[in-house]
C-alpha cells in the first residue's frame, strides 16, 4: 500500500516515513525543501534499506501536485507539510495562512479529483489555546493564540466540513504535544535553522557550546516548581502513532481526532535535570522573564488514542535526551 507523505523530509515526516516502511508501506514524499534537505531521503534508505520516491514540489503548485497524485494514486495521504514557527507566524501571518491553509486545500482537491479518500493531518496541542485544566481531552474547547495556531484550527474546521459533505472520506486529525528526540541511528533528527525557539533544540545547542546558557522563561507559574510544564514525546513514538492512525482509517471510521502525547508533564527544571544527568555535567541556565503567550501547563489525556488505536508512548524522557544528543553529536 502506497502512502503519500507531504513534508516527508521534515523532522516528524522523516521519522514517520521510516515507521511506514518498517511496517510494509510504500512511501512517496512530496516536499519543497523549504525547511529540510533532500539528503534525508538517503538517510531514510540507510535506516530502512528502502529509498522512498521523492518529489521536490510545492503544495502551492496545484498543477504539479495534481499530476503527482494522479501518477502515484496513493491509498492514503499523511499531511505534515506546513510552516510551524509561532513567532514568525505573528510577523508574517499571510505567509502562514497561504502556505498552510491553501496548501491543504490544494491537497484535498487533488485527492478528491483522483479518488483518494484517507487523510491524516498533523495538528497540534496549540489548538487548545490556554486550557482550563490538565490533562487535556480531545473534546476540550479550541482556540488560537497566534496565526500558526489559527491555521491548524482552520484546517481542522475545513476537514470537518469536507467530511460532512463527503462521508466516504476518512480523516484522522492528530494533535501532537511536544515532539523531541531523534532516531536512535542519529541519521535523522531535528535540525532547526538559526537560533532555536523550542526548548530541547536550544538545550542541545547549549550542551554543544554553540550557545552560552539556557534562558528559563519564568519560575513563577502555577506548576510544581514554578517553571512551565509540557508533554514531551519521543518522535519515534509519535511516528508509530501515524501507523496506528492509518490502520484505523483502513477500517473506514469516518473522522477521528486523537491527542498524541505521553500524558506526563515535565517542568523546564526537570528537563534540565534529566539532560544534565545524560551529559554527566550541569547544563548552564538562568531564570529570566516569562515568554509572552506561554501557558503554565499543557499535557495530554491519552485515554482515547490508547483505547481506539492502541497508542501508548514507550520511550522515557531519558531516551528522548540520549537520542537527541546522539543526533546532535553526529551532525
Ligand atoms: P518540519 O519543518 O521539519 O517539516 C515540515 C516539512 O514541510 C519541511 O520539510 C518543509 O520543507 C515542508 N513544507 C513546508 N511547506 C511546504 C509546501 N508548501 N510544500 C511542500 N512542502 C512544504 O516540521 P515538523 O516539526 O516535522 O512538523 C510537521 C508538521 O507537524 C507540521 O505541520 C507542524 O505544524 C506539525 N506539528 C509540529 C510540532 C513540533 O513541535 N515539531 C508540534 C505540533 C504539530
Ligand atoms: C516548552 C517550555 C517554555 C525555550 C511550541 C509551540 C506549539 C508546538 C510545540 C507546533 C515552555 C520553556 C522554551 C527556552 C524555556 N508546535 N522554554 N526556554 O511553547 O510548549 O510549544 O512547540 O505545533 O505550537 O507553541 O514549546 O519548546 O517552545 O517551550 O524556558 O529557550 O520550555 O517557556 O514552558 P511550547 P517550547
Amino acid at each position: 500500500m502506497k502512502i503519500l507523505v507531504t513534508g516527508g523530509t521534515g523532522y516528524i515526516g522523516s521519522h514517520t516515513a521510516v515507521s511506514l516502511i518498517e511496517n510494509g508501506y510504500g512511501v512517496v514524499i512530496v516536499d519543497n525543501l523549504s525547511n529540510s534537505k533532500e539528503s534525508v531521503v538517503d538517510k531514510i534508505r540507510e535506516i530502512t534499506g528502502v529509498k522512498p520516491v521523492f518529489y521536490n514540489a510545492d503544495l502551492l503548485d496545484k498543477e504539479t501536485l495534481g499530476a503527482i497524485v494522479k501518477r502515484e494514486k496513493p491509498q492514503s495521504v499523511i499531511h505534515f507539510a506546513g510552516l510551524k514557527a509561532v513567532g514568525e507566524s505573528v510577523a508574517v501571518p499571510l505567509k502562514y495562512y497561504g502556505n498552510n491553509v491553501v496548501g491543504t486545500i490544494n491537497l484535498l482537491e487533488a485527492m478528491a479529483e483522483n479518488g483518494v479518500g484517507d487523510f491524516v493531518f498533523s495538528s497540534s496541542a496549540t489548538v487548545y489555546g490556554k486550557p482550563a485544566s490538565v490533562p487535556i481531552r480531545e473534546d476540550f474547547p479550541l482556540s488560537a493564540t497566534n496565526p500558526y495556531g489559527a491555521t491548524k484550527l482552520m484546517i481542522e474546521g475545513i476537514l470537518r466540513d469536507v467530511h460532512a459533505a463527503d462521508n466516504t472520506m476518512n480523516i484522522a486529525v492528530l494533535r501532537y504535544f511536544n515532539p523531541v528526540g531523534a532516531h536512535k541511528s542519529g541519521l535523522i533528527g531535528e535540525n532547526p535553522n538559526g537560533i532555536p525557539n523550542n526548548l530541547v533544540p536550544y538545550m542541545m545547542q547549549v550542551a554543544a557550546e554553540k550557545l552560552d546558557f539556557l534562558r528559563v522563561f519564568g519560575d513563577d507559574y502555577g506548576t510544581k516548581d514554578g517553571t512551565g510544564v509540557r508533554d514531551y514525546i519521543h518522535v519515534t513514538d509519535l511516528a508509530e502513532g501515524h501507523v496506528l492512525a492509518l490502520k484505523k482509517l483502513e477500517k473506514k471510521p469516518g473522522m477521528v481526532v486523537y491527542n498524541l502525547g505521553t500524558g506526563i508533564g515535565y517542568s523546564v527544571l526537570e528537563m534540565i535535570g534529566t539532560f544534565s544527568s545524560v551529559l554527566g555535567r550541569d547544563l548552564p541556565y538562568k531564570i529570566v522573564e516569562r515568554r509572552p503567550g506561554d501557558i503554565d501547563e499543557c499535557y495530554a489525556d491519552t485515554a482515547l488514542a490508547e483505547r481506539e488505536i492502541g497508542f501508548k508512548a514507550k520511550k522515557s524522557l531519558r531516551d528522548m535526551f540520549e537520542d537527541g544528543w546522539n543526533f546532535q553529536l553526529k551532525n
